[in-house]
C-alpha cells in the first residue's frame, strides 16, 4: 500500500514542482487545494466565487470551505491509493480534520529561505490547463509562454505579485508553520533542503518517501 503524503512548505517552496514529480514517476494521486481553488474560480463555480478574494489578497480561505472539499476528494480515493496533498492542511485544524478520514504517513517540509521564495514567486508562470508550472529564469519553457505539457498558454497568477507574496508569506508563518512542530510530534516528519537543483532535491525528496 502507498503512503499518505503531507508536503509542507512556504509558498514558492517547490511543493508543487516536487508534488507533481513524484506523481509522474512513483504513481501518486496529488490533491493541491491551490489548483482546485483556481479552477473553481475559472469555471464560475459557487466554491471559487467565495474563495477568490481571500485568495487575491494571499489570505486563507476559510477552514469549513476547504475541509468539505477535501473531505468529498478523499471519499473518491480507491483504498490504498498514495496521495499527496499538497497545501492541505495549512491549520492545525485542518490538520485535525484530515487525521480524523486518513491515517499520514510522512510530512515531508521544502525548506527554503524567504529571499529566494519572492524570487522564485514574481517570476513563475502557470499552466492553467495542466497546472504545470515553470519559471523565467530556473524553468523556462521551451518555447516562451507556452506550456511544455500541454500547449496551453502560460499566465501569471494574480497572487504572485510582491505585495500579496508578502502577504502569502507572513499568513504561512502565523498560520501553517505550527503544522511543523504538530508533525514533529506525532514523529513523521521529515525536512528537505529545498534550495539548489530541483532533480537534486528530487533525489532527496524520493528517499525521504521511500
Ligand atoms: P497554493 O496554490 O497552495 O499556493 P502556495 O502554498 O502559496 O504554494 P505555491 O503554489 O505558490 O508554491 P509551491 O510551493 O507549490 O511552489 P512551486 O512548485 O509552484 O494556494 C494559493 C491560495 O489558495 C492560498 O494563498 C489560499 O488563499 C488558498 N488556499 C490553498 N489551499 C488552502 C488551504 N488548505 N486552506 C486555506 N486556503 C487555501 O514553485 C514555485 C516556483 O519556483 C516555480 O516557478 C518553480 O518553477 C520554481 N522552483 C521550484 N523549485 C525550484 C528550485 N529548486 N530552484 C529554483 N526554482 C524552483
Amino acid at each position: 500500500m502507498k503512503s499518505k503524503i503531507v508536503l509542507l512548505g512556504p509558498p514558492g517552496s517547490g511543493k508543487g514542482t516536487q508534488g507533481e514529480k513524484l506523481s509522474e514517476e512513483m504513481g501518486y494521486v496529488r490533491l493541491s487545494t491551490g489548483d482546485m481553488l483556481r479552477e473553481a474560480v475559472r469555471n464560475g463555480a459557487e466554491l471559487g466565487m467565495k474563495a477568490k478574494g481571500y485568495m487575491d489578497s494571499g489570505a486563507l480561505v476559510p477552514n469549513d470551505l476547504i475541509i468539505d472539499l477535501m473531505k468529498e476528494k478523499i471519499s473518491t480515493l480507491e483504498p490504498g491509493t498514495g496521495v499527496i496533498f499538497d497545501g492541505f492542511p495549512r491549520t492545525v485544524e485542518q490538520a485535525d480534520a484530515l487525521g480524523e478520514q486518513i491515517e499520514i504517513d510522512l510530512a515531508l517540509n521544502l525548506d527554503v529561505a524567504d529571499c529566494e521564495l519572492v524570487e522564485r514567486l514574481t517570476k513563475r508562470r502557470s499552466c492553467p490547463e495542466c497546472h504545470c508550472v515553470f519559471h523565467l529564469t530556473h524553468n523556462k519553457p521551451r518555447q516562451e509562454g507556452v506550456c511544455d505539457k500541454c500547449g496551453s498558454p502560460l499566465y501569471q497568477r494574480d497572487d504572485d505579485c510582491d505585495e500579496t507574496v508578502c502577504n502569502r508569506l507572513e499568513v504561512y508563518r502565523k498560520n501553517t508553520l505550527p503544522l511543523i512542530d504538530y508533525y514533529e510530534r506525532k514523529g513523521i516528519l521529515v525536512t528537505v533542503e529545498g534550495t539548489g537543483k530541483m532533480d537534486e532535491i528530487f533525489a532527496k525528496v524520493k528517499e525521504a518517501v521511500r
